[in-house]
């Protein structure tokens, strides 16, 4: 398949090349295009024919949920079954922005974007060009992230021409994404919102506009979900960069010591700290996401180097474990899915 490429500006985007990919949408193909959070892998979700494109590009199982994507408040109603007042305030605070809220659905959203669950998970993002796009199109978008299934998702223009070149009509290339991070997930249909997947926003701010909210441990990765219906894509291995990752965690002195031992036995990288940096051995290759003062700092840059290639040509990476506050929930959410083994120190 030819894949027209748009390049379009991230915060003033041209409305002209953004009708061309809305009308790929609206004739059922699939279009690449960023959001805040990663890129999206996008088609009409309201398009049986559309959504098993999506799958097919992505190599993603059948029973693995897609995202839904709108531009509006209004849009919301037509697609859930709730009533959405009750939720307004928490709209009010997460929408637009990296926050996904998981409603019972409408019947007329085809069972294969919900994997045959009662349920839909919708987002309302705010890069501009997410917006105007889906606006253009003027239906509903259905949209994983546009990587190849099981691999880190994609944050930079590189990888989405890395995965999706030739398998999908079109990719919007606007720059990097600004978290880093996929979307925060917030099961709303239940009794009690549970937090589902944790993402770029500080979990204690969703408690002040949900005091109920349930969060539960995500200390022991993937292995807790496997099995469990609540969030199908959860129990599938994620993120794996190409080499084996080892996460280390534990009290920072020892984990200090444990990396320097795991580093001298194979030719290895270390992902680290800015404050850490300097206590692994000087013989090691270091590559800092970012400063544990700034967590936001260290999400935006995480899949970015688990896709560098020039960070594959190691034996393996060796990843320092960073403070489960705030986003660093979510960044240890990922290092731990995407580890093929957590050493305990
Ligand atoms: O930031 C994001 O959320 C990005 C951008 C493109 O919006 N999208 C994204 O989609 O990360 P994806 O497909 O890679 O992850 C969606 C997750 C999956 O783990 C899926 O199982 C879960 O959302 N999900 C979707 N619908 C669900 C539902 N009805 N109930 C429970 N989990 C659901
Ligand atoms: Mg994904």
């Amino acid at each position: 398949m030819n894949t027209v490429y748009l390049r379009v500006n991230s915060e003033e985007p041209d409305e002209f090349r953004l009708k061309k990919a809305a009308r790929f949408i609206r004739e059922g193909e699939l279009v690449v295009f960023p959001t805040e959070t990663v890129y999206g892998l996008g088609a009409n979700a309201l398009d049986e024919s559309a959504i098993s494109k999506i799958y097919h590009a992505k190599g993603r199982p059948q029973d693995n949920p897609l995202i839904v994507h709108v531009s509006s408040r209004e849009m919301v109603a037509d697609l859930v079954l709730q009533n959405l007042s009750e939720y307004s305030a928490l709209m009010d605070t997460v929408w637009p922005g990296p926050v996904t809220l998981i409603f019972r659905k409408r019947k007329r959203i085809p069972d294969s974007v919900t994997a045959g669950l009662d349920t839909v998970a919708i987002r309302f993002p705010s890069h501009p060009v997410a917006s105007k796009l889906i606006e253009l199109s003027c239906v509903p978008v259905a949209a994983p992230s546009a990587n190849l299934s099981g691999k880190p998702s994609p944050t930079r223009e590189e990888h989405v021409v890395e995965d999706m070149d030739g398998r999908v009509s079109c990719i919007i290339l606007s720059g990097s994404t600004v978290f880093g991070l996929e979307s925060t997930i917030i099961d709303l249909s239940r009794e009690r919102p549970v937090l589902l997947r944790p993402g770029p926003i500080d979990p204690d701010q969703l408690k002040c506009v949900l005091p109920d909210l349930q969060i539960p441990g995500f200390a022991s990765g993937r292995e807790q979900y496997l099995g469990d219906p609540l969030s199908p894509g959860l129990k599938y291995r994620h993120y794996s960069p190409d080499i084996p990752l080892i996460l280390v965690e534990g009290e920072l002195g020892l984990v200090v010591s444990k990396v320097g031992i795991i580093a001298g036995r194979k030719s290895s990288l270390v992902l680290c700290s800015e404050e850490l940096r300097d206590y692994y051995p000087v013989q090691v290759k270091k590559v800092v996401l970012g400063s544990r003062s700034n967590l936001l700092e260290v999400a935006s840059n995480l899949f970015k180097e688990l896709r560098n290639k020039e960070n594959m040509s190691f034996s393996q990476i060796i990843a320092e474990p960073f403070p489960e506050t705030g986003v660093g929930l979510a960044i240890m959410n990922r290092l731990r899915k995407a580890a093929w083994k957590i050493e305990r120190v």
